[in-house]
């Protein structure tokens, strides 16, 4: 394969979203035609990422890019997953081959999507056509992963009321909130210098939130808003409102809680994403509370407060109840969809970290 294709699919494959745009990703090239993914470990939130889950995610997205790009270059991906039972870094060898036939997999649009796709945690307005919504209901899980999505506005109501909950907690959790704040990029200069973290501009705050998110930065400031006003659970609440304004609210829930299950969900939401971003529509993640009860499962408390642990498990169960899914599923990620403005700002991408084996 041509090198300037292969670098260019990579390229798209690094136009993936990742936990507060960590990117935790390398590339080597095995061959002319082969190259391996590689998961850079501890790179996103080291406690919001249980198991590395949120980054193998992010890889399945990137996959997905790749194999959408390879197809639109004339190519068609295979993709192993997992192929080296001794690294587990390695989350796929690539092989490319010429696509003789000229199949095509995906629906036209979705190759341009890949470099307009963003994160847009603005409000957007509910109503959907039902030539749209139609188009949602096409999509279908794969190997037991399914999707779940919800119109009606009760649901979308109280599914908000749950998954608001985490942003809270972060708030209220020192060792949280230092994270949260540790990753965010300031100004334009800064975010385009690092080219990763979480770009304040795409927080979408106004003037007077933006002052309020500055204060906060600092533990002691918003431990006293806290105790004054309850701030975290104002800022909770705002949140819910945000989240029960979309068009769509959706769960991706997984059969199991294993490395290749997140990467083939990641594929998923991607291709949700994408889908979104082709039909004109907002997107966003919300997976706090997900990722947190996740941790809480496997860690324990620490560091949130055991009061805290408690309100994110309660709010699970109550939301697994709720959707009826079976005892042994878990609900890896929510999102939302719906009509909206453009995004204030967009987040960069470092050049893609490519090793010659
Ligand atoms: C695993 C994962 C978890 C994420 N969780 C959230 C979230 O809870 N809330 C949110 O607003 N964005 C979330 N994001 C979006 C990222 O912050 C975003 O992808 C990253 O900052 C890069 O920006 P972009 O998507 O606009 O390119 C998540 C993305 C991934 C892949």
């Amino acid at each position: 394969m041509n090198n300037d294709i292969l670098k260019k699919i990579i390229e798209y494959g690094t136009q993936a979203p990742s936990g507060d745009n960590s990117q935790p990703w390398v590339f080597t090239i095995i061959n002319d035609d082969i190259i391996g993914l590689y998961n850079v470990p501890c790179r996103d939130n080291p406690i919001l990422n249980v198991h590395e889950g949120g980054s193998l995610v992010s890889h399945g997205a990137v996959i997905l890019n790749i194999r959408i790009a390879s197809e639109y270059f004339g190519y068609k991906a295979d993709i192993s997953y997992f192929p080296d039972i001794l690294d587990e870094n390695l989350v796929a060898k690539i092989t490319f081959n010429k696509n003789e036939k000229g199949l095509s997999t995906y629906e036209e649009g979705l190759f341009d999507s890949i470099y307009k796709r963003c994160t847009n945690r603005k409000h957007y307005s509910k109503d959907l056509s039902v030539s749209i919504k139609s188009e949602f209901d096409k999509i279908d899980g794969f190997d037991g992963i399914k999707v779940k999505l919800f119109y009606n506005e009760k649901d979308k109501n109280f599914i908000s009321s749950i998954i608001c909950l985490s942003e809270e907690i972060i708030l209220k959790t020192k060792e949280l909130h230092n994270l949260l704040f540790g990753d965010v990029a300031w100004s334009k200069k800064e975010e385009s210098t690092k080219k990763h973290g979480l770009y304040v501009k795409t927080l979408e705050f106004n003037p007077v939130q933006f002052f309020v998110f500055w204060l906060c930065r600092k533990w002691k400031n918003i431990s006293f808003l806290n105790k004054k006003i309850n701030f975290a659970h104002i800022v909770g609440e705002q949140n819910s409102d945000i989240y029960r304004s979309s068009g769509i609210i959706g769960l991706i829930i997984i059969p199991d809680v294993t490395n290749i299950t997140y990467v083939k969900a990641g594929e998923i939401l991607q291709y949700i994403w994408l889908k979104s971003t082709n039909l004109g529509l907002g997107f966003q993640p919300v997976t706090g509370l997900f990722f947190l009860n996740e941790r809480i499962k496997i860690f324990g408390n620490d560091p949130i407060s055991r009061e805290n642990s408690k309100i994110i498990n309660d709010g699970y169960n109550t939301l697994k109840d709720f959707i009826r899914v079976s005892d042994t599923d878990t609900i890896l990620t929510s999102f939302r969809i719906g009509v909206s403005k453009k995004t204030s700002a967009r987040s960069s991408r470092l050049e893609p970290n490519i090793i010659l084996k």
